[in-house]
């Protein structure tokens, strides 16, 4: 049985469990298309700054698979972007409820969940700022560099119940967000010819990632931050572009 806190999807939009999001729409056009790959899915409406969602999603879940063997926190915004001397109260919260107070709120539901049954796999999700810098977005760094911090002590407290605890942290990826994020198409072509593979990720690159971490092949593999950035970390903003 895996769990998902978030769908992402390829623009213009179109991927054994149960998924959630807030968009009943999209949601369910999700879940449809999993049961028609042979994948029973069902789609659950939560918001993870809420504690009332999360729960019901985990209950939700274990009342309908029995169990939880994977977990993958997706949820997550870029806020409301700005220099830091524009930081608000409100965007404050419109990051770090989503990227922050979600992914412990996902963490504290699925342990309960996972503590009882003797085990489970848990992927979160930072990003490639949640290891660097990136003026204009203090709000987002921060947040993702707190998904890091949190990945590694939850680590250390599943580890002796069998729970492994891990993060992906994608570098640009083409989903709703990298749209939004980069405007137009000029842009977008602008950003992807100074990354190392002169394009973005895709979502199924970061799913292959998610889908190693979740599963036994990572047995020995907890705490871990594993990048999918097609090199971009690997030399900086400053690498020679070939
Ligand atoms: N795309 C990139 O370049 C990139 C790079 C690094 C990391 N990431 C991270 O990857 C994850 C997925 O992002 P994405 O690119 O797929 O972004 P996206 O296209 O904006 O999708 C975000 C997803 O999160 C859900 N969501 C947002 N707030 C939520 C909340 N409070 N409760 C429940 N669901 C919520 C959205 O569903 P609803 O709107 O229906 O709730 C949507 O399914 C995020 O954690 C993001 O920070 C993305």
């Amino acid at each position: 049985m895996f769990v998902s806190s978030a769908i992402s999807l390829s623009p213009p939009g179109r991927a054994v469990g149960r998924v959630s999001g807030r968009h009943e729409d999209v949601g369910e056009q999700f879940a449809r298309e999993l049961a028609d790959l042979g994948a029973p899915a069902e789609f659950v409406r939560a918001d993870v700054r809420f504690d009332a969602d999360v729960k019901d999603l985990v209950d939700r879940a274990v009342a309908r698979f029995g169990r939880i063997d994977v977990a993958f926190n997706n949820a997550g915004t870029e806020g409301t972007p700005g220099p830091v001397t524009e930081v608000t109260d409100e965007g404050y919260q419109a990051t770090f409820d989503t990227n922050v107070k979600g992914t412990l709120l996902c963490l504290k539901h699925e342990f309960r969940v996972m503590r009882e049954q003797g085990g489970g796999s848990i992927v979160n999700v930072s990003s490639g700022y949640g290891l660097m810098g990136y003026p204009g977005a203090t709000l987002y760094v921060g947040s993702k560099h707190a998904v890091v911090g949190i990945t590694k002590a939850a680590a250390l407290e599943g580890a002796a119940h069998g729970i492994r605890v891990n993060a992906v942290a994608p570098g640009y990826t083409r989903t709703a967000m990298y749209e939004r994020f980069t405007g137009d198409d000029t842009a977008r072509d602008a950003v992807d010819s100074v990354l190392p593979m002169h394009r973005a990720g895709t979502p199924e690159e970061i799913a292959e990632a998610v889908q190693f971490l979740g599963s036994d092949r990572a047995s020995y593999v907890t705490g871990h931050i594993l990048l999918v950035d097609g090199g971009l970390m690997a030399g900086g903003p400053l690498f020679p572009s070939s």
